[in-house]
């Protein structure tokens, strides 16, 4: 029986996975440590609003569970000490250096995770792949594990996560389906079984899939680029009912009628965003070259293909309508963050998009409910694609959408927050630049309704 379960990584992934766990296992003490000593503060801040990943529901788990089962640490020796059961949850990104650069994960964290595993522990303990890897890497966390000379015992168990921000808690609490990936041996039976005995707290034991280790690994990698491949193929559509006069949602309404296909993910936009999609498929594609699988490696890198097409395709279009000319003029954005109900703003559409426009010496102007403009100048200053001081000059938040769209010549939707629906848009048009222009890259305002209040209104495939 596990009683006291460490996680490494205090991330979006670790944080609201180990607090719906916490929640759920109240006989089981949890304690989430991560390196990064200000995070770890905000997790445990005495306001709701300082909990560092915002999550529908997640702030009122936490503080219902927080310092009763879960507990928020920088104590990472001796969390994994005490542990029964360790989850690595922390991030695998896209390799920004020597080989592999641009396309392979980076498994520097996972590595140190398992190295320190390896340092600290006395007594035996399942070690919890939640982290999304390339296929084989447990064989690499093992070989460190096993190499200590001290005597403990580890299973290794894949357990890749598969919530979307936004949804997270939802997600974990109803969760489709839960994987779990482990050695086919009497010993790899048993901590499978403990793991599952976890998960059965909430999530019904036919929804609790056992597979072996690689297949769990392969499967998370697939799934997201299945998903991704949803979005591009119907971005792709997009663009040619944009020549066409079809409308790109009607045509998604029409196939996501058969049952065969389905009728979700077929949302046409901007493009996807977030830390997940991108860096999955591009490691996928790495993988299968290394594997000299050329074939299958174009035909996923097909789906980032379209995806930059989309976001460029996009800009260019604001460029080319506002009479191929955005030099001085003030764009309003609504919406930094991936997608709603999230502050996280990782491979964000909206960064790429302000880039191209910034390119052309537009001034934009930014309104998010959420996202910090310290959090922007973070991201398009990654891009590297200009000076600090120009990022500065060209791009600005604020934080009333009503002061973002004044006097602006185009006000652009990058983020399908609710509340941009409810908008006074009369007020919006009466105090903008005219002809007065509206890109929904999210199709989440009515075509007619704009129109009606004299916007020059344009929506993705429409
Ligand atoms: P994140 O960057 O939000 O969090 C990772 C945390 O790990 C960071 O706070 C970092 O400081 C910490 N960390 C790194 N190395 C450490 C170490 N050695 N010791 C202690 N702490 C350490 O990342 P995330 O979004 O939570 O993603 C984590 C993993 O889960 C990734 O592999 C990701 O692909 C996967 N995943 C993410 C999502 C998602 O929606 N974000 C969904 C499913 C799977
Ligand atoms: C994704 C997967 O959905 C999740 O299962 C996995 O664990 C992590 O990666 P996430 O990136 O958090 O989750 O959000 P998701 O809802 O998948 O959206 C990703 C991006 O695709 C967003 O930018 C979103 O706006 C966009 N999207 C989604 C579309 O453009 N159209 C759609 O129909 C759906």
């Amino acid at each position: 029986m596990i009683k006291n379960i460490c996680c490494i990584g205090a991330g979006y992934v670790g944080g609201p996975t180990m607090s719906v766990m916490a929640y759920k296992c109240p006989e089981i003490n949890i304690t989430v440590v991560d390196l990064n000593a200000k995070r770890i503060a905000a997790w445990n801040s005495d306001n709701q609003a300082d909990i560092p990943v915002f999550e529908p529901g997640l702030a009122d788990i936490v503080f219902k569970v927080r310092n009763k089962n879960l507990f928020f640490s920088t104590n990472v020796e001796e969390a994994i000490s005490k542990a029964d059961m360790i989850f690595m949850s922390v991030n695998t990104p896209t390799k920004e250096y020597g080989k592999g650069k641009g396309m392979a994960a980076d498994l520097k964290f996972i590595e140190l995770c398992a190295r320190q595993i390896a340092a600290v522990s006395k007594t035996d303990k399942i070690v919890v792949e939640k982290s999304t890897l390339p296929v084989r890497t447990a064989e690499a966390i093992r070989s460190i594990l096993n190499n200590t000379g001290n005597g403990v015992k580890f299973q290794i168990l894949s357990n890749p996560e598969f919530l979307a921000e936004g949804t997270a808690i939802n997600d974990l609490l109803n969760a489709d389906r839960v994987l779990i990936g482990g050695e086919d041996s009497p010993e790899g039976k048993v901590a499978i079984e403990e793991l599952t005995a976890i998960y059965a707290h909430w999530i019904p034991r036919d929804k609790i899939i056992h597979t072996n280790v690689w297949s769990s690994e392969l499967s998370k990698l697939t799934a997201n680029a299945f998903l991704a491949q949803r979005i591009s193929s119907i971005n792709s559509i997009s663009a040619l009912c944009e020549k066409t006069e079809a409308d790109v949602t009607e045509v998604a309404k029409a196939i996501g009628a058969d049952t065969r296909l389905g009728n979700k993910f077929l949302t046409a936009s901007v493009g996807f965003g977030g830390s997940c999609f991108q860096k999955d498929i591009l490691n996928l594609v790495y993988i299968c070259k290394s594997l000299g699988l050329e074939e299958v490696a174009e035909y996923w890198d097909q789906v980032i293909k379209i995806n930059n097409y989309q976001k460029h395709r996009f800009a260019d279009n604001i460029i080319s309508t506002l009479y191929n000319t955005v030099s001085g003029k003030k764009i309003a954005f609504l919406g930094w963050a991936f997608k709603k109900n999230t502050n996280d703003t990782r491979e964000t559409p909206a960064m790429y998009v302000a880039d191209f426009l910034m390119n052309d010496l537009a001034n934009i102007c930014v309104y998010d409910p959420k996202v910090s403009e310290t959090q922007m100048y973070i991201d398009i200053n990654h891009l590297n694609s200009r000076t600090e001081e120009d990022n500065s000059k060209y791009l600005t938040m604020v934080s009333d959408p009503y002061i973002a769209c004044k006097n602006a010549h185009a006000v652009v939707i990058l983020t399908e927050w609710d509340q941009f629906k409810e908008l006074d848009w009369k007020k919006i048009h009466d105090n903008m630049m005219k002809p007065a222009f509206v890109f929904d890259g999210r199709n989440i305002l009515n075509r007619k309704d704009m129109e009606a209040l004299g916007f020059k209104y344009q929506g993705i495939g429409k």
